[in-house]
């Protein structure tokens, strides 16, 4: 498998939907870029912002990881 990039927090919180056209959301990791969604038009999602690490708020959720099934990660998160 080809080896993802890393990206820093700092490189993720750019990708909020506000600063760059680019938006990447961080789950379980990895990085994934939701551009193409319509529901996270301008970085927003419900009362959630893009652009972080969401893993943790998962469990406030509707739904589960499978969400992000049609997505495929662009990236991995630096530790
Ligand atoms: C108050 C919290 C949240 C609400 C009300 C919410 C609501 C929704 C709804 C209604 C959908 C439509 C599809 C479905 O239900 O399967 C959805 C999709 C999605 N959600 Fe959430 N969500 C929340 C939090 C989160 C969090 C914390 C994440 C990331 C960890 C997330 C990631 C996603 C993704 C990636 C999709 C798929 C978008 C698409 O298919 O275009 N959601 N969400």
């Amino acid at each position: 498998m080809e080896k993802l990039p890393e990206y820093s927090r700092n490189q993720l919180a750019l990708r909020n939907g506000q600063d760059m056209d680019e938006i990447w959301v961080a789950f379980n990791g990895f990085i994934y870029d939701v551009s193409m969604s319509r529901l996270w038009r301008n970085g927003k999602h419900y009362e959630h912002w893009a652009g972080q690490d969401l893993t943790s708020e998962l469990d406030k959720a509707p739904h589960n990881e499978m969400v992000f099934s049609k997505f495929t990660a662009i990236g991995i998160l630096k530790k």
